[in-house]
């Protein structure tokens, strides 16, 4: 494994922090100082120290949720070189990435771990763990388009099960109207879809809750940790 990620991955600073320390003769491997990141590790045998610390590789597991903005890719790297979701957790181990996606003007709750299995327990379709939306839709729907939406609705990817749908409010001038929404699928931009598919276009979408996790008041392009009580409660769904 290369040096810089063999620290990286052992959740002492980011890639990019790492490299910049190797350079400053701050990394010795087996008692020998460094200079060149990119150096090959082996991971069972060899000793490596960051600034007089010895480096464990990672054993510990991440779990931590994002309040996205609208603008960001969920994903690692944009080929066109859009903003992507990692530069807002890029003070955290280059191990972590994003557990599903939110569509690029989608904000709200996104999880990072670097846990496969829990990822995997997520993702899973058979585990329909439900996802909670705040949504503001063009015009006013009428109540047969929101029962359509409870029912499920035809969208390209096929038809969705039912959802859970609550009208929260119109605005004065009756340009728009909010609803929460909760799906316990995740087709590609379902709920931007199921709206469509009744003939209004969201304005703005935002997920609040994956299962009982809130996102409660976490500022917008914030990040936190997860408790032990929240990774639990999220293994156990
Ligand atoms: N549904 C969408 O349409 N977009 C998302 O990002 C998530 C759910």
């Amino acid at each position: 494994m290369r040096l810089e990620k063999y620290i990286a991955t052992s959740g002492i600073a980011s890639r990019r922090a790492v490299k910049k320390s190797i350079r400053a003769g701050l990394v010795t491997v087996n008692g020998e100082t460094i200079l060149v990141p990119g150096y090959p590790i082996d991971v069972e045998t060899d000793t490596v120290v960051f600034d007089g610390q010895p480096v464990e590789p990672l054993t510990e597991h991440l779990y931590l949720m994002l309040n996205k903005p609208p603008g960001y890719v969920t994903t690692r790297h944009d080929e066109r070189g859009r903003p992507t979701v990692m530069t807002l957790v890029a003070d955290l181990p280059d191990s972590i990435y994003p557990v599903g996606r939110l569509d690029l003007e989608t904000e709200g709750m996104l999880l990072f771990t670097n846990d496969g299995d829990f990822a995997y327990r997520l993702l899973h379709p058979s585990h329909e763990i439900e996802k909670t939306y705040l949504t503001w839709v063009k015009g006013v729907p009428n109540d047969t388009a929101v029962q359509r939406l409870r029912q499920g609705v035809t969208i390209p990817s096929g038809k969705t099960a039912p959802a859970r749908v609550k009208r929260l409010k119109t605005s004065r001038d009756g340009a728009s109207t909010q609803f929460e929404m909760v799906i316990h699928e995740g087709k590609k931009r379902q709920v931007r879809l199921m709206f469509k598919a009744v003939g209004h276009r969201v304005i703005r979408l935002k997920r609040t809750q994956i299962g009982n996790l809130r996102l409660g008041d976490l500022p917008q392009g914030q990040h936190r940790f997860l408790t032990e009580s929240e990774i639990t409660a999220l293994m156990a769904l």
